[in-house]
Parts: structure tokens; sequence; C-alpha cells
């Protein structure tokens, strides 16, 4: 399916962009230095960039963990929700594991994020507990997510 974005590693001057929406959708929003470090470190770290006509419109950025691959961040721009952006960077990043070392996934999301949820449980990821107010600034629980990546790798159309 052709669609009307691309996806790229992130680079360096992408911070600004990642940031606002990082801001927009998220009550604690990472640093810009953090996030400068995130993209930096490639040896551990793997970004992505969904761009739109010049703008990014969403973020993917997971860290690898021994054979465990840790989804980090995701964030859609405001407004370019449900198009599929989240779900075409989900794919990219599934597909770029296959055939790596990496047997697992895990992430958390908050208890009361439905939609971030819903995405996840069509990677294959279930809930194996609660880390109680993870989330302190808003006082919610988090969910923790697992998925077994030893099967063919999903891909969501
Ligand atoms: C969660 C998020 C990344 C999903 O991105 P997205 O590009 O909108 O997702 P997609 O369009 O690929 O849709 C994937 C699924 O998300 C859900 N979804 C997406 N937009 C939705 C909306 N407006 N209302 C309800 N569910 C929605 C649906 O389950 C959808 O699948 P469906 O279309 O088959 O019903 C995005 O909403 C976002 O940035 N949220 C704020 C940040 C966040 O919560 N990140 C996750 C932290 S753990």
């Amino acid at each position: 399916m052709s669609t009307a974005w691309a996806i790229r590693a992130a680079e360096r001057r992408d911070v600004v962009d990642i940031l606002r929406i990082e801001e927009a959708q998220f009550p604690e929003p990472w640093s810009k230095r953090m996030l400068l470090e995130e993209i930096a470190n490639v040896e551990t770290r793997r970004y992505r960039v969904a761009t739109e006509g010049g703008t990014i419109v969403g973020y993917l950025g997971v860290m690898f963990v021994m054979d465990e691959v840790h989804i980090n961040t995701i964030g859609v721009l405001p407004g370019h929700e449900g198009r599929g952006i989240a779900t075409s960077l989900m794919n990219e990043t599934w597909l770029s594991l296959a055939g790596t070392e990496c047997t697992r996934a895990t992430l958390e999301v908050a208890v009361s994020n439905e939609r971030a949820q819903k995405l996840y449980y069509r990677y294959g990821f279930r809930p194996v507990g609660v880390r109680k107010n993870y989330y302190a600034k808003q006082g919610e629980d988090a969910l923790i997510l697992w998925a077994d990546l030893t099967r063919p790798p999903t891909i969501v159309l």
C-alpha cells in the first residue's frame, strides 16, 4: 500500500519537530537533550521519522537490550492520528528486526491510553503486569506489555 509519507532514520536536525510532537502528545515530554542523546546513540537505539511534504508527522524510537527491544517512544503529529502513520512506523521497525537476535519486545503504556494499546495488541503485545504510578505527574499506572518476536514478524495491513 503506498502512503503519503516516507520513513527515514531520524537525524539531529529533526529534534525540534520531534520535540513539538512530544510536547503536544505527552504530559511528561522528553527534553531536547534527551532526544538528541537518543538519536545520536545508534549503537543501542533506533529512531525513525515519518515525513510528509517536508513535515515530520510521526516518530518511533526503540532501545536494544540484549535480545530485547524496548519501545521507548512513539508519537504522531496532532491532527494526523488515525491515518496509519504509527502503523507504518511499527511495520518498518518490526521488519528491521527480522533476522536479528531480538526475541522479545516490551514497553510501558498508560492504563488509560486505549488508542496506543489497541495499536500494540495488533503486534502481538500482551499485558504481563502493572507499574504503579509510573506516570507520576498524572498519578497513573502503566501496563507492562511484552511480545514474542520468535514467530514471523507481524505486519499490520
Ligand atoms: C498512539 C498513536 C501513536 C497512534 O498513532 P496513529 O498514527 O494515530 O495510529 P494509526 O493510524 O496507525 O492507527 C493504529 C490504531 O490506533 C488506534 N487509533 C488511531 N487513531 C485513533 C483515533 N483517532 N481514535 C481511536 N483510536 C485510534 C486504532 O486502534 C488504530 O487502528 P484502526 O484504525 O484499525 O482502528 C497516536 O495516537 C499518538 O501519537 N498518541 C499520543 C502519544 C502516545 O500515546 N504514544 C504511545 C505512548 S505508549
